[in-house]
């Protein structure tokens, strides 16, 4: 379905008190945002307009009860200066998942694709152009408009987009705390959804973890502490011996995150041994003693492969210099390349904005 969105220009652009070279994360929008609101009980008044403060009513039911979900991908320029999105399909799915977790309607998959790509056409100039390691960084959101204060599932719902350009993600060297006082998710609960509250319930365990010298934390199981799930914003991936590992989806605590999916197929095309399964800290400490671990990172759109170079356990830091971390430099290689146009998409990941 084609949807019909009003384009209302900005008469002004911060473009040119934009400085390129200190982006950081976040912290640039460009001049427009997508605008749709759900009511009557379909997506209705799709538009893009300039970039302002949204007027929400103080009852505002995302305000007081969390309902709130959000989508994170990138759009990069390739060499011949086309805008590629790297599997915008695999988000929409996520956000469909993560509506239906949280009880709101779902944005319908054409309706997210087009809201992006149209918000970028009109936003094109601010994709970034020969500056290395930037991106546009694209940030689709959804939650509960309803002014109301009864816990219910309401009517009014907003879908919103922002878009702004990200500086190079500097992947600092994680050094991190398997976290056995918190618990991130647990069978039945949100974990699966790019859910709000998943990430404001991490500030405190974050805070935590910096205080003991750790940037992040590898989430374990609720019940024992005894498996992995994943760390901070990103999906953990262990390589002992000749095997890629990387724990399950199945029990609904782990993001599907699209960089996972995305190794795991690429993992497939080079012959390389993946399991999806659970990991126990048990026999990742008996690899780690017996030096069979090879490689450990995180897989996430901000660094498409972050490396883990140390961690916490009981109070010890343990060093993991000893890895030769090939399936790492690989992957990051490969993904990136893909996303950028620089190397062959025979999975058709890359969608262009025409
Ligand atoms: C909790 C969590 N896990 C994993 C990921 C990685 O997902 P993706 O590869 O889609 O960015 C993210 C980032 O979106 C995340 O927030």
């Amino acid at each position: 379905m084609n949807w019909d969105i009003k384009i209302t220009k900005n008469p002004r652009t911060n473009l040119d008190n934009t400085d390129f070279s200190s982006l950081g994360f976040g912290k640039t929008f460009t001049d427009h945002m997508f605008i749709a609101d759900y009511y009557d009980g379909a997506w209705r008044d799709c538009r893009i307009e300039p970039f302002g403060n949204l007027d929400l009513h103080p009852a505002t039911f995302a305000l007081h009860y969390g309902q709130s979900i959000f989508e994170g991908l990138k759009a990069e320029r390739s060499p011949d200066n086309k805008i590629l999105l790297f599997r915008p399909e695999a988000n929409a799915e996520r956000f469909r998942l993560s509506a239906e977790r949280l009880a709101m309607p779902a944005v319908p998959k054409d309706l997210f694709i087009q809201s992006i790509s149209e918000l970028i056409k009109v936003d094109a100039a601010w994709v970034p152009k020969g500056i290395a390691n930037t991106s546009l960084y694209i940030r689709p959101f959804l939650f509960g408009t309803d002014p109301i204060l009864g816990v219910k599932i309401g009517d009014h719902y907003k879908y919103i987009v922002i878009i702004g350009p990200v500086g190079s993600y500097y992947a600092e060297p994680v050094n991190v705390l398997i976290q056995e006082k918190y618990v991130r998710a647990f069978p039945g609960g949100t974990g699966a959804a790019k859910f709000s509250g998943n990430y404001s319930a991490t500030l405190l365990p974050v805070k935590e973890a910096k205080d003991q010298g750790c940037n992040q934390i590898l989430w374990t199981d609720g019940f024992e502490h005894k498996y992995f799930q994943e760390i901070g914003t990103m999906n953990i991936f262990f390589q002992i011996g000749d095997t890629l590992i990387t724990p399950s989806l199945e029990e609904g605590t782990i993001l599907h995150g699209v960089t996972r999916d995305s190794i795991l197929k690429l993992a497939k095309d080079k012959g390389i041994k993946a399991e999806e399964r659970k990991i126990s800290v048990t026999e990742f400490m008996i690899a780690y003693e017996n030096k069979t671990l090879r490689d450990m990172f995180g897989a996430g759109t901000a660094a498409v492969v972050n490396p883990i170079a140390s961690f916490v356990y009981h109070d010890k830091q343990y060093d993991l210099d000893f890895m030769d971390r090939q399936i790492s430099q690989i992957m990051k290689h490969e993904i990136e390349g893909v996303k950028s146009g620089l190397l062959p998409d025979p999975h058709n990941w890359v969608l262009v904005v025409e």
